[in-house]
């Protein structure tokens, strides 16, 4: 039988995390679906993603959740027998500025954003370790690198996932396990959907290429990060963002 190479996504079933599970699929990988929402249509989600007789996973569960991540886990290895690849992509905002902000507003953003990237790699990071190989990217934002006003939660999170990726990819390196974070600016989804037009307008004017990007531009990287064309790179964040921020 052969012998495909196996990806988890969390958060893919839609935007960002879905274009990087198309991805994936068009590059013959069996595929490891997170999602969260009772709502998800599973159906319709399985004909997008099938390529070339690919075989899917849904795996329902909350990133924030460690024992649900390690029942996730647990549910990949016993159907493909590895996870060659982890995909840290789930994440949510709760904007608003400091002096308003909830706590459960700052502690919701972190347990998602950074305690989920923690609960997924720290239950994949042993059967990678066992294999000697895997390739962990995880999605942090240009916000995390200089901030932004209204998203301290946020940012502090993404900001994280940055350290978080330094440290386990000085960690694992002689394990031959990589490890480096996306950086997406702005682009085309649901989570930026719901900004006003002149929010829009006014960060489109700081982009120096003059758009916002789209999800899959952000999955091409993740895909060069996961592949054998970045065998030189480790620990670093690549910023996806038109030029934003340089
Ligand atoms: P989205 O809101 O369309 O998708 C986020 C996904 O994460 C959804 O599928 C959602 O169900 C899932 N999710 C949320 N909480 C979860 C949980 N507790 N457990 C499991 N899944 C959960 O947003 P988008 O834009 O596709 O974002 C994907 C990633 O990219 C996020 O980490 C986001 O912070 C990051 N990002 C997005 C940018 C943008 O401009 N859209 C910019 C920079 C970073």
């Amino acid at each position: 039988m052969e012998d495909k190479k196996v990806v988890l996504i969390t958060g893919a079933s839609r935007g960002i995390g879905k274009e990087i599970a198309k991805k994936f699929a068009k590059n013959d990988y069996n595929l490891i679906i997170n999602y969260i929402s009772e709502n998800t249509d599973l159906e319709e989600l399985e004909k997008e993603l099938k390529y070339n007789g690919n075989e899917i996973l849904f795996v329902k569960g909350n990133v924030a959740n460690y024992s649900e991540c390690e029942e996730m886990v647990k549910q990949a290895i016993e159907k493909f027998g590895k996870i060659d690849v982890l995909v840290n992509n789930a994440g949510i905002t709760r904007d608003g500025l400091l002096m308003r902000m909830k706590e459960e507003d700052f502690d919701s953003v972190i347990n998602v954003n950074l305690k989920g990237v923690f609960n997924m790699t720290k239950n994949v990071i042993p059967y990678m370790m066992k294999k000697k190989s895997g390739k962990i990217v995880s999605i942090s934002s240009v916000v995390g690198v200089v901030g932004n006003a209204g998203q301290t939660n946020y940012s502090a999170s993404k900001a994280g996932i940055i350290g978080f990726t330094k440290s386990l990819a000085k960690e694992c390196a002689s394990r031959n396990i990589y490890v480096n974070a996306v950086a997406p600016g702005f682009i085309q989804t649901d989570m930026t959907s719901v900004l006003k037009d002149d929010v829009k307008e006014s960060i489109g004017a700081q982009i120096p290429l003059k758009r916002m990007g789209t999800a899959e531009e952000v999955a091409k990287v993740v895909y060069f990060l996961s592949s054998d064309e970045s065998s030189y790179i480790t620990g670093q964040v690549i910023n996806v963002d038109g030029g934003m921020v340089m």
